[in-house]
């Protein structure tokens, strides 16, 4: 392949990025900026596991995958010197209305998550990447991004679509969900109309546990703590998004950390 060829966004991409702006334009699920009500109730609860350790002034912290004006513009009202990476203009363009009207500051750069070479090296000191793995073909090949704009010993908390959920009905069978596409498989999901677990008009690939966790830490992470979001509601409705997740957790939070720095496991053992 040669370099333009590599350099040169896939088909893959452009269709999510087209598919993003047009959700951004129409203000589609996960693509509405944030309220004022929202975001009073959220400045002081955003790290209800505490996995961001401490305050967040002066940290440099890279919103992964984010636009849409919701994580952004948190972060940079509690301190932090924030950049969004997103791929779609439309969802970046909800940052940046949405830090003006606050009157803050934030960078956006518009790239792919699996080629963040805009960025310089470790030069984050946390990395917040809400659910977007699930539309890139190759999620190793973010994570080899990611460590390398990661400061030694910073954090990066990712979220992730649980393969099981991709794999899962969205209807209910006679006694559960049923599992209908392949663990092992090439290539995107195939199209869905209607679903509460993935975004329509979107390619969606599905990331096998070996990858998701085995491929942070062949990246050069430590994971240092795992999250399955609740969403179960013992009393929804069969078929709801809160009754299929009595079945399945529908997503996956983990904190990993940077190896190299004062906090690296290696160096606490050793005592450094
Ligand atoms: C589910 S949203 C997550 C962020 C959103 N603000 C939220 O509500 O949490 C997914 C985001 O990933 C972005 N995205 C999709 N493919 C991407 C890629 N290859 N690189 C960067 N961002 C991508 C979309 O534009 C969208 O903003």
């Amino acid at each position: 392949m040669s370099h333009d060829d590599a350099s040169r966004p896939s088909p893959a991409h452009e269709h999510n990025r087209r598919a993003w702006d047009a959700r951004a334009r129409h203000e589609r699920r996960f693509a509405k900026p944030i309220s004022d009500d929202e975001f009073r109730a959220a400045i002081h609860t955003f790290d209800p596991a505490g996995w961001l350790e401490g305050p967040l002034a002066g940290r440099r912290l890279l919103c992964l995958g984010s636009g849409g004006g919701r994580q952004s513009v948190l972060y940079a009202a509690a301190g932090a010197a924030v950049t969004v990476v997103d791929i779609s203009g439309d969802m970046l363009e909800l940052d940046r209305a949405a830090a003006t009207a606050r009157a803050l500051t934030i960078r956006t750069v518009q790239a792919s998550i699996d080629d963040l070479s805009a960025l310089d090296p470790a030069s984050f000191d946390v990395v917040v990447h809400p659910v977007s793995t699930c539309y890139v073909p190759d999620v190793l090949k973010v994570y080899q991004h990611v460590a390398r704009v990661t400061a030694p010993g910073g954090i990066y908390i990712s979220q992730h679509k649980q393969p099981t959920s991709l794999q899962a009905d969205i209807a209910p069978a006679a006694r559960g969900y049923e599992l209908i596409e392949p663990y092992f498989r090439q290539g995107p999901l195939p199209a869905v109309v209607g679903s509460p677990h993935r975004e329509e008009g979107t390619l969606e690939y599905l990331h096998r546990w070996e990858d998701l966790l085995g491929g942070l830490c062949r990246a050069g992470f430590v994971i240092e703590d795992l999250q399955e979001p609740l969403h179960a509601k013992p009393e929804a409705p069969r078929g709801s998004f809160g009754h299929r997740s009595q079945f399945v957790a529908p997503y996956v939070r983990i904190k990993a950390r940077r190896l190299g720095g004062e906090k690296s496991p290696r160096a606490i053992v050793l005592g450094k």
